[in-house]
């Protein structure tokens, strides 16, 4: 059987770290079918739109979607709806990819990377669960109003909406229990239940589903406290599940413990396994063409495509494996790298994964 993997590199970095990925997926043996697209500034360059039609048919004709990064500050000054960004969150929602895996670990030769104090983070393994597609991201209504009109008269004023259906929190909660059910059994899920009504609504519902999942501990934290727990004692987590704008802030700062945001893949799901995967960091302008990103994130990411959408996990342990030799041998691109090490490049780092496989 053919996969159909379609490839949007995206802006920035993106294209670097999305052509080491699709060299470590065309190295593996298996029939793939990769097509690339232009999506974010590069597609609006050529089509006037972040997301063109043709990159939307193509993404929902595929299996799985290999993403790079989106964004640069020249596309600032657009309107939003033409921005960069605005590509990710269509692909998002018309895809139903309402499931936002991004797990963080700290690989044991990256333990001096990260900010905290090795004993803090060593062994750290721990997988944010994020909502997606729902919440204040896109809740209606938002937008402008003048000071002539609305509650408040006599200035202008912005407003968005946070907003969860029942059945937005009920099918992310059954993602985060089944996750946690494979792991520890150990389930937290973030809101801001003394304040926020959706926060109630989304705890009521945890405490609902968790009824069908006995051998899953769920326990529940405010957002502001897992902030902080998260850089007190991060390894007290496992699965933590929280809505889309609290998970966006987490997973950065989840990533961040890690040392290096460039280590770090993500995977984002529908109902049918279809998927988006990304690596979690941007699409660093300040860097791109000058062939030093780090590409591992993004081939990390593959190895989730393979994983959750392909079903091939004996692949993806495969490129998981070479990652870790890679980094055994010492090599590391600059955003990781450090005394005694190696410093090498976009490309000498996806051909030492290729020779590891
Ligand atoms: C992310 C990004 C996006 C988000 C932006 C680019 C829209 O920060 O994937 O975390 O906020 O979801
Ligand atoms: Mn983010």
């Amino acid at each position: 059987m053919t996969y159909n993997i379609a490839v949007l590199p995206g802006d920035g970095i993106g294209v670097e770290i999305t052509e080491q990925a699709q060299r470590v997926l065309a190295a593996l043996g298996l029939d793939l079918s990769m097509t690339t697209a232009p999506v974010g500034g590069a597609a609006y360059d050529q089509h006037g739109h972040p997301l063109p039609a043709s990159t939307l048919e193509l993404a929902k004709s595929s299996d799985a979607i290999l993403f790079g990064a989106v964004g640069d500050w020249k596309y600032d000054k657009l309107e939003r709806a033409l921005r960069p960004e605005q590509a990710i969150l269509g692909l998002r929602k018309a895809l139903g990819l309402f499931a936002n895996l991004r797990p963080a670990i700290l690989y044991p030769q990256l333990a001096n990377a990260s900010s905290l104090k090795p004993e803090v983070v060593a062994g750290l393994d721990i997988l944010i669960v994020r909502e997606l597609t729902g919440d204040i991201y896109f809740g209606q209504p938002r937008g402008l109003r003048t000071a002539e009109d609305g509650a408040f008269k006599g200035e202008r004023q912005g407003f968005d909406t946070m907003h969860y259906a029942e059945s937005e929190v009920r099918r992310i909660a059954h993602v985060a229990f089944q996750a946690a059910a494979k792991r520890s059994g150990r389930l937290c899920s973030v809101d801001k239940a003394n304040v926020l009504e959706t926060s109630q609504f989304w705890r009521d519902i945890m405490v609902d589903v968790a009824k069908e999942y006995p051998d899953v501990a769920l326990s529940h934290m405010y957002v502001d406290n897992a902030a902080m727990q998260l850089v007190r004692a991060p390894k007290e987590f496992d699965v933590v599940v929280t809505g889309n704008l609290f998970g966006d802030i987490l997973s950065d700062e989840a990533a961040m413990l890690t040392g290096s945001i460039g280590m770090l893949p993500s995977a984002s799901l529908n109902a049918s396994n279809q998927g988006l995967y990304e690596p979690s960091h941007g699409s660093a302008p300040d860097i791109a063409s000058q062939n030093i990103a780090n590409p591992l994130a993004t081939i990390l990411s593959a190895a989730m495509l393979l994983r959750y959408s392909l079903n091939e996990p004996e692949q993806a342990a495969r490129i998981e494996k070479a990652v870790q030799a890679v980094l055994e041998q010492g090599l590391r691109t600059a955003d990781i790298h450090e005394p005694g090490t190696t410093k090498v490049s976009t490309s000498d780092m996806g051909d030492a994964v290729l020779k590891a496989l």
